[in-house]
């Protein structure tokens, strides 16, 4: 049974504006889209390329502006963008130090989780390496472990599973479903029908807005 709401939309309006006038078009992208998500549920977000799911998600924590609507969320926000959002030159390690200091994670806490994430994810040797040596996978699982590490409330994942093998892919949704069944709140975009199962509920996003289905 989920618990109360961590993180709500109401009527988000998001447009987009290309090129120089006179041939400056608008692209309408949100037309009053809302959703919830409750402590203890794995909710989907699904829909077209181009339906504007990463806009949404990207306004839920607050990286792009709303032309209008509200959002609200309750405790910290963990988010596992499209593109990771990482550099080349840093270490992985590098990495979950800079992310530790945001998150303001001291050492002993920044140490616990780190290591534990590695191991479940599978990716300790690859702590002393950069990004550029890294392959698209274990970017991919650095991306998540850094939206994992200071255990939010809240936790937006956008297409995350893209590039696992399927072994870590089958973990993944282990972790996801742990993490669940202790409290969490997670809002994932997802492509694959497969995973519908998976999902408490589902929201498909078309014409601008959110419906439960
Ligand atoms: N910064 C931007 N400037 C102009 N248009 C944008 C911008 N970001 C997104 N768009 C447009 O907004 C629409 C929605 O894009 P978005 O990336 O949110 O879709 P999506 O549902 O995440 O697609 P996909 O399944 O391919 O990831 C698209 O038409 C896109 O071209
Ligand atoms: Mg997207």
């Amino acid at each position: 049974m989920p618990g109360h709401c961590v993180l709500r939309a109401e009527d988000v309006v998001k447009t987009f504006h290309r090129g120089l006038p006179p041939r400056r078009r608008r692209i309408d992208v949100l037309a009053g889209a809302s959703l919830m998500v409750c402590r203890g549920e794995l909710v989907g977000l699904v829909g077209e390329n181009g339906s504007g799911k990463s806009t949404l998600m990207q306004i839920l924590v607050g990286l792009l502006k709303r032309d209008g609507g509200e959002v609200w969320h309750e405790g910290r926000m963990g988010y596992c963008p499209q593109q990771p959002m990482v550099w080349d030159k840093l270490t992985v390690d590098e990495h979950f130090e800079l992310f530790a200091h945001a998150y303001r994670m001291d050492d002993t806490a920044r140490e616990r989780a780190v290591g534990a994430l590695l191991a479940e994810l599978q990716f300790e040797r690859y702590r002393g390496y950069r990004v550029e040596e890294l392959s698209g996978g274990t970017r991919q699982k650095l991306n998540l472990a850094l939206a994992l590490m200071h255990d939010p409330a809240v936790l937006l994942l956008d297409e995350p599973y893209s590039g696992f093998d399927w072994e870590t892919y089958v973990r993944f949704w282990d972790m996801s479903e742990r993490r669940r069944n202790a409290g969490m709140g997670i809002l994932i975009v997802s492509h694959m029908l497969t995973e519908r199962g998976r999902l408490d509920r589902v929201y498909e996003l078309g014409a601008g807005k959110a419906v439960e289905g």
